[in-house]
């Protein structure tokens, strides 16, 4: 075991501090309006979901500090250990920050509700189009992008968005700087401690072991089954909508080899701590698509928080990564006291609820073919662009040689109890030609395949019609080369209905 220490050590705007956590499932948000009497921090929805609750979180990576805005009502105040946090009234010295100045020049701000979540946000962007001394001014897609997280209910987001705009040409302040290099140094001295935050109190256990043996002897050792903690926008809502106590947390972000993508000849692997964020680009890479579905996440906050890892392992039937990851051929690397086992994606989803993991397990990665089968689609049907879960998402892939199809892997979400392969209409379509008769009897054996339930986000016969409208146009997709790409529609709702 590493040298352990029992209080939750993070800076605070410029001022370290360590606390002792008398309940695991704190939340940062309950932290710092009712302890640090911070109350600048606002709480909306409680659920991930207004972005009234917005703050920055910085940590360091290879010596320089990396910020993301995060949503304090959904993190847990263990996961900031060895962090900086920065709120509201962090912003602004003698001077107001750029972004709080701008919301005010552009009238961005009537009850003010929502206010400092958007000033946090923009504070946000205009940290992340700077590159040294350089600045990339934000086109409206990036601001579009970074502000999709953030409700406002009365002043209307025309001028919020202009104010974003002046914010990021605006240089840093000073003082940003000053405290960008002691924040930088303090954080760096608490890396090299390289100490495992162990906090037992009364209500329970909050562990983050540094290292996957470490994580396997703490699993070991439990008495009854704990819960590992990867973003907490799943977990974050057990607590705060659900008032569920969880006795035994252990956080998996402080795992470094969990949190590494590695790029090999054959294959492309990403560790289950991967942010969903940090894993857009290598998805992209693999298709256009899953770069676009990423996009399609949540939004910024729930993305730069939530990992590849919880969106798998949580079970859910409407994940998004999941349907689109089996079809690539993905495969799951599960750690456990002895070593690690690899099965393909599909068949850890046993039923509803019920993954194929032991209490003492944990997904390790995911492991994907770095040359996918070229034929690759998939989409998102739900009725928001953003902030939205699907209502039913289909995923497709095959290898077509001489126009006969081959290889078929067709899986969707939303049509059964977890994602599902459509085993009869791959069935249906394999050694056939690209015909109307094949897709006719291919959409016949996708309605034998599933037997979709009707809840509050679609009908059960809705389920079936998009199921098979998007078998149709993935059909189309095959069939006619100028087919418009993803990305040349020029309106985010194009891709909302078929
Ligand atoms: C506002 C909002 C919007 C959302 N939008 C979407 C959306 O568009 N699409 C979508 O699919 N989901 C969405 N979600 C759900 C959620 O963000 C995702 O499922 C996310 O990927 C969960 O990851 P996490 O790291 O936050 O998991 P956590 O909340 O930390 O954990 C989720 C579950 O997975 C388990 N777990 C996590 N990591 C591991 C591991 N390595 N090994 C074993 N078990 C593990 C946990 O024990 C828990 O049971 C949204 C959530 C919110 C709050
Ligand atoms: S309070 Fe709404 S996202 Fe946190
Ligand atoms: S100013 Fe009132 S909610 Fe945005």
């Amino acid at each position: 075991m590493q040298p352990s220490r029992d209080k939750v050590r993070f800076v605070l705007g410029s001022t370290p501090l360590e606390i002792s956590l008398e309940d695991p499932g704190l939340t940062l948000l309950d932290y710092l309006r009712n302890q640090a009497c911070l109350t600048g921090t606002k709480e909306g929805c409680a659920e991930g979901d207004c972005g009234a609750c917005t703050v920055l979180i910085a940590e360091l990576y290879d010596n320089s500090l990396k910020y993301t805005a995060a949503n304090a009502c959904i993190l847990l105040l263990g996961m900031v250990d060895g962090k900086q946090v920065l709120t509201v009234e962090h912003l602004a010295s003698d001077t107001l920050h750029p972004a709080q100045q701008a919301m005010i020049d552009h009238h961005g701000s009537q009850c003010g509700f929502c206010t400092p979540g958007f000033v946090m946000s923009i504070a946000a962007l205009q940290l992340d189009v700077r590159h040294g001394d350089s600045i990339q001014t934000p086109d409206r897609e990036q601001i579009d992008q970074q502000l999709a997280g953030n409700l406002c209910r009365c002043t209307g987001y025309g001028p919020i968005i202009d104010a974003a705009r002046q914010a990021c040409t605006q240089p840093l302040p000073d003082y940003w700087s000053h405290q960008q290099a002691a924040v930088q140094s303090i954080l760096g001295q608490w890396q090299k401690q390289d100490d495992t935050l162990h906090v037992e109190c009364e209500s329970g256990l909050f562990a983050a072991p540094r290292t996957e043996a470490e994580l396997v002897t703490y699993l070991s050792d439990q008495l009854s089954p704990p819960t590992l903690l990867a973003g907490a926008t799943d977990i974050g809502l057990w607590i705060t909508k659900q008032g569920r106590q969880l006795a035994t947390l252990l956080y998996l972000g402080q795992i470094s080899s969990l949190k590494t993508v590695n790029r090999r000849e054959d294959e492309l692997e990403i560790g289950a701590a991967v942010s969903l964020q940090r894993a857009e680009p290598e998805l992209t890479r693999l298709s256009p698509d899953l770069g676009l579905l990423l996009r399609r996440f949540g939004a910024r906050q729930v993305r730069s928080q939530g990992t590849i890892g919880g969106n798998i392992a949580n079970g859910s039937p409407i994940g998004d990564l999941p349907p689109a990851l089996i079809a690539l051929g993905a495969t799951l690397r599960i750690g456990c006291a002895n070593g690690q086992r690899e099965i393909p994606l599909e068949d850890f989803f046993v039923d509803y609820g019920q993954q194929d993991l032991a209490d003492n397990e944990y997904v390790a990665s995911v492991v994907l073919p770095a040359h996918p089968q070229p034929h690759f689609r998939c989409w998102k049907i739900a009725k928001r662009f953003d902030q939205d879960i699907s209502a039913v998402l289909g995923a497709f892939s095959l290898t077509l040689v001489d126009g006969v199809v081959h290889n078929a892997r067709f899986c969707f979400g939303g049509m059964a109890t977890t994602p599902r392969r459509a085993c009869r209409c791959e069935a249906a379509m394999e050694g056939r030609r690209l015909d109307e008769d094949t897709l006719a009897e291919a959409q016949n054996a996708l309605q034998q395949d599933f037997d979709p339930i009707a809840d509050l986000r679609a009908s059960a016969r809705y389920r079936r019609t998009v199921a098979a409208n998007l078998l149709d146009k993935y059909f189309q997709f095959l069939n006619v080369t100028d087919v418009p790409s993803v990305y040349e529609f020029s309106s985010p709702q194009a891709f909302t209905h078929v």
